[in-house]
């Protein structure tokens, strides 16, 4: 087990720089996500931290000791990549226990560490088959043994589960999370699945650009993004938002559209008259009767039923919205919405930052 500081880390590749200098104090036996679109620097900051990439700025630390210049194979880490990355010519066991045989680890140690790691991931059954003779799921579980026998002080993963189909990435992912509550090993996990991230983490570093967004607890992040990247990337469907100006009427502040729609905003810390972008999350609306007092007119143009849910996609004045309804709707064409209580977040629009109310000020916010 072992903690991981990364300081002011910059990557380049040639004259472009592609990670911008990273802070981020990882915990010992934490288990941590990157999240991030497509090309933001998700595998750079992976492939840093496992030695196999140059750092070219700030430092990189593993249990308060520098390893910008320690090989990879010193590191004492395991990484499980996404292809599985198996010797298609080794059995399952010789593929779990290949990284100890290239370090002269006896034999019968290397069955008995094969075994423990086989049994924990029901792969005991399969010792002796060929890669090319499994699921994509036992595959997964034999990267996973082969990272186990070395007992490395930190995991890494890239996308490990993204060539598995739905079901078993689900299924998949409870038994990482399950196996690593049971190893304490800390471990840092790369995925694009915001729910992946939402599940299996006990904090997520969203990324965007080679630059850390903000770093939280999953609910965090969820309940108090710090910026407009932030409130869209994380939620699905994503957060509704809508430009406003900021008014107030006697003792009332509220935000609103050019349009002349009200909403009233709960002493945000904010000066009449600023540009906004209020965010509301799908769930924290709720269809309602238009003649509801405070109730919000939205034209529907389209309704989704999900099985258990249904997604209204409807209009408030020229503002898009969705309304995530538990249950069933029937077909219509208008509808009242009520915002529910602490459910309006506010953004500054010319810098993305989010407003806070008062009794909310202080937090985890990080940026
Ligand atoms: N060897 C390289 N030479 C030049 N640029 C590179 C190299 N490797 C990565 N990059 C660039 O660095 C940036 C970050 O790439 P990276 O692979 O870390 O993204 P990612 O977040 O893992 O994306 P994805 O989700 O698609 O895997 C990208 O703009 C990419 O083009
Ligand atoms: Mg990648």
């Amino acid at each position: 087990m072992a903690t991981v500081d990364i300081y002011r880390l910059v990557k380049r590749y040639g004259a472009e720089e592609v990670i911008h200098g990273i802070d981020l104090a990882i915990r010992d036996g934490e288990f941590i996500s990157l999240i991030g679109a497509s090309g933001c620097g998700k595998s750079t900051l992976l492939r840093m931290i496992a030695g196999l990439e140059d750092i070219s700025g700030g430092t990189i630390s593993i249990d308060g000791r520098e390893v910008n210049d320690v090989a990879p194979k010193n590191r004492d880490i395991a990484m499980v990549f996404q292809n599985y990355a198996l010797y298609p010519h080794l059995s399952v066991a010789d593929n779990m226990g290949f990284s100890l045989k290239l370090r002269d680890v006896p034999k019968p140690e290397i069955s008995r560490a094969v075994k423990e790691a086989a049994d924990l991931l029901g792969l005991t059954p399969y010792l002796d088959r060929m890669p090319k003779a499994l699921s994509g799921g036992q595959r997964q579980r034999v990267a996973m043994g082969r990272a186990i026998v070395r007992k490395p002080r930190v995991f890494l993963f890239d996308e490990p589960l993204s060539n598995l189909d739905a079901k078993l990435r689900v299924q998949m992912r409870a038994e990482i999370k399950a196996l690593q509550r049971r190893l304490g090993t800390t471990s840092i996990y790369v995925t694009h699945d915001q729910i992946e991230a939402m599940t299996m983490s006990d904090r997520i570093v969203i990324l965007n650009g080679g630059r850390v967004e903000q770093v939280g607890a999953p609910l965090d992040l969820y309940d108090r993004p710090a910026n407009l990247f932030v409130a869209t990337f994380i939620g699905s469907p994503a957060m509704n938002l809508i430009d406003a100006t900021t008014r107030r009427d006697g003792e009332q502040l509220f935000a609103e559209t050019d349009e002349g729609v009200r909403m009233p905003l709960e002493n945000h810390a904010v000066a009449e008259g600023t540009a906004v972008t209020i965010g509301v999350r799908p769930e924290h609306l709720a269809l309602a009767d238009v003649a509801t007092p405070g109730a919000l007119r939205i034209a529907i143009d389209l309704i989704e039923p999900t099985g258990h849910e249904s997604h209204v996609f409807g209009r408030l004045g020229r503002h898009p919205l969705i309304v995530t309804h538990s249950g069933r709707v029937a077909e219509t064409t208008s509808a009242g919405v009520i915002v529910a209580p602490g459910g309006v977040h506010v953004f500054d629009r010319s810098s993305g930052r989010r407003i806070d109310a008062p009794a909310a000020s202080e937090g985890s916010e990080k940026r």
